[in-house]
């Protein structure tokens, strides 16, 4: 008897702990480190790729052509200001982020994009 009582309390811990593994794969949010990383994957990589080349799945798939944020001739033919706005406003075929994004969201996001992908940092 005793030891039926074991085997299910058995399987009702295993389950529980499934059950909670479960729950952490599938939050997204806790496979990346930051919430601006999280960001970023979410609402940013599918066209810009992961690594900011501009070949995510999206943009290469409906040839949207998104920007390449690695390059050097792309950091230094704009201002921050100005790629600041077009994340708020939108730019040809990338969306308006002003109604997913709050301010200080797409300014982290830029920051973060500014430090990872930009190649050989000025000072400024
Ligand atoms: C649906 C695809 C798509 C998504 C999603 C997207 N972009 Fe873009 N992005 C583009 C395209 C296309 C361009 C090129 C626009 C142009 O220069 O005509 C671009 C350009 C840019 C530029 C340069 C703008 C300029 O003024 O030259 C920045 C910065 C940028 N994206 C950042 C982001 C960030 C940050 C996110 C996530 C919040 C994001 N993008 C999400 C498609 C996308």
């Amino acid at each position: 008897m005793i030891r039926h009582l074991l085997i299910i309390v058995g399987i009702f811990a295993a389950s529980m702990s499934w059950l909670i593994w479960l729950c952490r794969a599938v939050d997204p949010s806790t496979r990346y480190g930051s919430e601006v990383e999280y960001n970023y994957a979410r609402y940013c990589a599918g066209c810009h790729g992961a690594n900011g080349q501009g070949n995510g799945r999206i943009g290469r798939f409906k040839k949207l052509e998104p920007a390449n944020l690695t390059t050097t001739e792309f950091w230094e033919g704009r201002t921050d200001e100005q790629l600041i706005h077009s994340i708020d406003a939108g730019k040809d075929n990338m969306p308006a982020f002003f109604y997913y994004l709050t301010d200080e969201e797409q300014r982290e996001l830029f920051k973060f994009i500014k430090e990872n992908f930009r190649p050989t940092p000025r000072r400024d």
